[in-house]
């Protein structure tokens, strides 16, 4: 084995989309960097990568900065004989699956090692020390999940134990002094082809809890049923004397129910984070939100998150057991008398009989039932694979709970708690391509969270509050992380702002939370001004064209619609469609004023204004100041076309009467109906606007037309990239 280290330093970009800067770490010489540990000050993130360990600097915030790199690659005769075994050859390298810290001085990592795993010390995080053999703290193919945790200088794991992958194990290890290294006894089936997903470790109950799904045997009417699994092991545990010698003696499991009354369940866990209570609250107030997908396509597409008390698991626990009936191999509820609780720590020095008992009594009769006995979300349109979970204290003093969950397609969807609800506040495109193996982070302490995938890792900040241009987007928003500080009317973090914070992430209600809701209308082309709402824009245009007004989405809840001052559209000659655009034929009874009105909660806001169209080819940039000039020169220019035009096609159409069918339509009011090719080109596939234009730009003949406050550009596969949902 050669184990090199070196030293150096990669500038990492920044990749900016509208409403978020991502900062990026990818590498070409490092790959599947998916195994993420943050250093206790949040400054350094240490990445288990293929056939390295990383160190990043993460602790300024627009790069990331690669201190070091420890090399643990295999040689190339390992991957000879990896690949001699019939394994895929790009299966074979050293993929990091195991990385913790033990103390103040030594980490410990291990990894598949081409399919033979093996651990070592990291002294000082740059020395790597000789390598051990990993059996049973880290899985053999990189593509079998596992869980592992240090406590006191010990390495709890979940994992199989064998090369063929059918030998699960949860064990601990790295034991000194009068603790020894267990695990579990393989006798009674103690666990059925178990995928680990995480494990956690509750100070107050000195347990670990590990998640996990597998096939659930006490379903034997339903082929090969899956279910969630919660099962504790305690920290004290040393093993039984004789019997269950070396072997847990508080291992317990117990059904994880992710399920709203007579549905059927969500029944496969995906991922799970633990949130502790509130300050002041007991410790039975910690929760467990996981995300659940389901093995029936009925709702294969989606995925649940669920919430579970540390409360109702105790109780779980301390209930009754399952006990299985040795000749017919089902599991029936326990009717004999109860000689000792399973799963209660410290039954070391308890007699042979009472181990029995516990050996044999390891399934927990009742269900952990989700908090409410009903789902906390359901996801929109695809699975979530990943999620962070943090406490966000808002405005007025109440605590939100903020959900970061990441789709199989690479977004981010950050939802916030609500009591009706879970509401999504923004969906973030972290990935061009959906990525198989992730993983989350989230650092409070500096407000961003990691995603490490195959590709690199890379950081999102937790909320950009300055994306939200008014104080009714910033209050609509519901991000309890930002408020409207009416002092210098931008919104930012609210926790920076003094008092009158523009916030009500309950309620939404902008009437009460503003005291101006409404920017001023105004008047220029002044875009990009983080504070300045989308003024309104001149547009010009030439008579019989296409025009596409755009109206910017602010929420995806939001209900956008255009008016003219004291008319309505007519749908004969106004096209407005679910983007929020406006199509219509510019005539001379089109010309005017638009104005795009959005409804959300109740509140309606102008979101764009297009203040008067002129029939030149040049676009007018004008002032305030001359907004009456200019609506005097606008309405003298639009009358004296109308007439001229009127006068024009009054004599076209005297001389193609005589020869055939009309071809223009007469201008004035007439033209509010529209003829009907023009409401054919409007509609039919066959339309300027659905050949002709692109994101509010129109190529027709190469003249150039102007857009009202063009809107956010779509990503691919619809999504809105980094768009308020
Ligand atoms: C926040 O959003 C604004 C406006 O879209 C953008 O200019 C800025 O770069 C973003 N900042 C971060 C840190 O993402
Ligand atoms: C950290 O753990 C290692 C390995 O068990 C041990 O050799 C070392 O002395 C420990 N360091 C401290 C400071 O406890
Ligand atoms: C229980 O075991 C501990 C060591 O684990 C021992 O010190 C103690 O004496 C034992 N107690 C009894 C009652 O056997
Ligand atoms: C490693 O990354 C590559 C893409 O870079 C991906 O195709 C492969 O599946 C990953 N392997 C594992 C074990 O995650």
């Amino acid at each position: 084995i050669i184990l090199i280290y070196f030293f150096h330093l990669t500038l990492i970009f920044l990749n900016c989309t509208p409403g978020r800067c991502l900062s990026r770490f990818d590498s070409s010489d490092v790959g599947n960097t998916t195994t993420l540990l943050l250093s206790d000050d949040g400054d350094t993130l240490f990445v288990g990568a293929r056939n390295a360990v990383l160190s990043l600097d993460v602790s300024q915030e627009d790069a990331i900065v690669m201190r070091s790199k420890l090399d643990w690659s295999p040689s190339e005769k390992d991957l000879d004989e990896c690949s001699m075994k019939g394994k895929k050859k790009t299966d074979c390298p050293n993929f990091i699956r195991v990385l913790q810290f033990l103390n103040s001085t030594h980490m410990y990592a291990c990894g598949t090692f081409t399919f033979s795993p093996r651990c070592t010390y990291i002294v000082r995080y740059y020395f790597l020390l000789h390598p051990e053999e990993g059996r049973g703290r880290c899985p053999y193919d990189p593509y079998q999940r596992n869980s592992a945790i240090t406590v006191d200088g010990e390495l709890y794991t979940g994992t199989v134990a064998d090369y063929m992958g059918n030998r699960p194990v949860i064990s601990r290890h790295l034991s000194e002094g009068g603790h020894v290294d267990l695990k579990l006894d393989d006798t009674l089936g103690w666990l059925e082809d178990p995928t680990f997903i995480s494990s956690n470790f509750v100070p107050s109950e000195e347990k670990i809890y590990f998640f996990f799904s597998e096939v659930g045997r006490e379903y034997d009417f339903i082929d090969k049923f899956t279910v969630s699994r919660i099962a504790q092991v305690c920290t004290s545990d040393v093993g039984g004397q004789r019997t269950l010698q070396r072997r847990w003696t508080t291992f317990a499991k117990a059904q994880l129910l992710c399920q709203s009354d007579n549905e059927l369940p969500y029944n496969v866990i995906q991922d799970i984070v633990t949130l502790p209570p509130p300050e002041g609250a007991p410790v039975d107030d910690t929760l467990f939100f996981g995300i659940f997908s389901s093995q029936w396509s009925v709702n294969s597409g989606q995925s649940a998150v669920c919430a579970f008390r540390l409360g109702d698991i105790k109780a779980v626990f301390a209930g009754n057991y399952k006990v299985l009936n040795r000749d017919t191999l089902r599991w029936s509820m326990r009717v004999q008398e109860k000689v000792a609780n399973p799963g209660e720590c410290g039954l070391h020095n308890a007699s042979d009989n009472t181990l029995r008992f516990v050996k044999e009594n390891f399934l927990a009769d009742d269900s952990v039932h989700p908090v409410g006995r009903s789902l906390t979300m359901v996801s929109p349109d695809q699975r979530y694979s990943h999620v962070v979970t943090q406490r966000v204290q808002a405005a007025n003093g109440k605590d939100f709970t903020v959900l970061f969950l990441l789709t199989e397609s690479g977004y981010l969807h950050k939802a916030v708690l609500l009591e009706k609800g879970a509401h999504i506040i923004e969906e973030i495109q972290v990935f061009e391509q959906p990525q198989p193996v992730k993983n989350l982070l989230l650092s409070i302490s500096k407000g961003v969270v990691f995603v490490g995938s195959s590709e690199g890792v890379v950081r999102v900040p937790a909320s950009n509050c300055s994306y939200y241009w008014s104080c009714a987007e910033c209050v609509l928003s519901r991000d309890p992380f930002c408020g409207w500080d009416p002092s210098v009317k931008v919104c930012t973090h609210a926790n920076s702002i003094q008092d009158n914070v523009g916030q009500d992430v309950e309620g939404g209600n902008v009437q009460e939370a503003c005291a101006s809701p409404m920017p001023k209308f105004r008047f220029g082309l002044n875009k990009g001004k983080a504070d300045s709402f989308p003024v309104g824009e001149l547009v010009s245009v030439s008579l019989n064209e296409v025009v596409r007004l755009q109206c910017p989405e602010a929420s995806s809840l939001a209900h956008r619609h255009w008016e003219r001052p004291n008319s309505r559209l007519s749908p004969d000659l106004y096209l407005q469609l679910e983007d929020g655009s406006l199509h219509f034929l510019a005539t001379p009874a089109t010309l005017g004023h638009y104005l795009c009105l959005s409804t959300e909660n109740g509140f309606q806001q102008n979101l764009a204004a297009a203040p008067g169209m002129m029939t030149t080819r040049e676009k007018l940039l004008l002032g305030q100041t001359y907004l009456k000039e200019l609506v005097v020169v606008s309405v003298l220019l639009a009358c004296c076309v109308s007439v001229l035009l009127t006068m024009a096609l009054y004599s076209v159409r005297q001389r193609c009467r005589s020869r055939t069918a009309p071809q223009t339509n007469t201008p004035g009011r007439d033209s509010e109906r529209g003829g009907p090719q023009e409401r054919e080109a409007l509609r039919g596939g066959q339309s300027p606007c659905s050949n002709g234009m692109r994101n509010g730009q129109m190529a027709h003949n190469g003249q150039a037309n102007g857009v009202v406050c063009n809107g956010t550009p779509r990503g691919s596969n619809g999504h809105l990239p980094n768009t308020p949902i």
